[in-house]
């Protein structure tokens, strides 16, 4: 399966080329709660759109998206210690990203005892030496097959690589600028704020209600009303919305993370109006 944007908690990466594919195609497509850009990088690929706005609210996030689009992870490789998260995490989005646990954007990846032996793998794995293509990944091989043993199976061994791969992977949406035509604008905007053109698709996936991942005071009450005064078709992901919204569709997903760990759960595509 391909990966979708930025590693992020709350990513649609898992079910955002079913959702692309129940919905309709048009010039524009709006990702006005763009997060980590699973969905933006998905209709981008699709071949449905010409042009993809992608929006989030929250400036680290962002500011992680554009570089991204810029290719400016390419040359990373510092390992970051635990006292480097809490200093680094609210402005530096590698830091944040690729070294919090479950890409939360909070809380340090590793426990203190595996700390140092993660150091030890990641700086093995980015280490400068002319045997890189053999003695490298021998040495590499060797010391994570000894260390699985040690670090709990439920992790991968260096989510940090992981992570560093996805953000750098998003580079190549750059280059579709000149292939096929299909362009990224980005926006740190609340969502009311982006303007939408005509002809445009507009996907929100909002934070959950009831739920406590993201901002907190986020008015529920006001984007429903936003939502049914808008003149373009508007889709929402949710569990559930107020019954003048339309559900079109819905997937069976797996939690990845905390208490409800591959706890299946359903989630539903709402639309504000079923036709135009
Ligand atoms: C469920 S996440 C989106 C995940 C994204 N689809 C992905 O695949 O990574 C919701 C996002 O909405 C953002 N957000 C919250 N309030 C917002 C607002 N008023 N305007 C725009 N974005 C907002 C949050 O910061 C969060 O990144």
């Amino acid at each position: 399966m391909k990966n979708y944007g930025m590693p992020y908690k709350g990513s649609k990466n898992q079910i955002a080329e079913t959702i692309i594919s129940v919905l309709p195609e048009a010039e524009y497509f709006v990702d006005l709660f763009g997060g980590g850009g699973a969905m933006s990088h998905c209709a981008a690929l699709s071949g449905k759109y010409k042009k993809v706005i992608y929006n989030e609210i929250e400036p680290l996030v962002y500011k992680g998206f554009v570089m991204a689009l810029k290719g400016e992870f390419s040359g990373e490789k510092r390992w970051i210690s635990r006292e480097d998260f809490f200093r680094l995490k609210d402005t530096d989005p590698y830091v944040a990203m690729c070294f919090s646990f479950g890409n939360d954007l909070k809380t340090y990846a590793y426990s203190k005892e595996n700390e140092r032996l993660k150091e030890h793998l990641h700086k093995i794995f980015f280490a400068e030496t002319p045997e890189k293509s053999y003695i490298h990944w021998k040495n590499f091989l060797n010391d994570y097959k000894k260390l699985s043993h040690e670090c709990s199976k439920k992790f991968k061994i260096l989510q940090s690589l992981d992570s560093l791969r996805r953000l750098q992977e998003l580079e190549g949406l750059k280059r579709l600028k000149n292939i096929d035509s299909v362009n990224i604008t980005c926006f740190n905007l609340s969502y009311e704020q982006v303007e939408i053109p005509e002809n445009s698709v507009v996907y929100c996936d909002i934070p959950y209600r009831n739920t406590n991942s993201y901002i907190s005071d986020f008015d529920y009450e006001k984007f429903y009303e936003w939502a049914l005064n808008q003149k373009n078709q508007v889709f929402v992901s949710e569990y559930s919305m107020p019954e003048t919204f339309c559900e079109i569709a819905d997937f069976e997903k797996r939690c990845k993370f905390s208490d409800r760990k591959n706890i299946k759960i359903i989630e539903k595509i709402f639309v504000n109006r079923v036709g135009l």
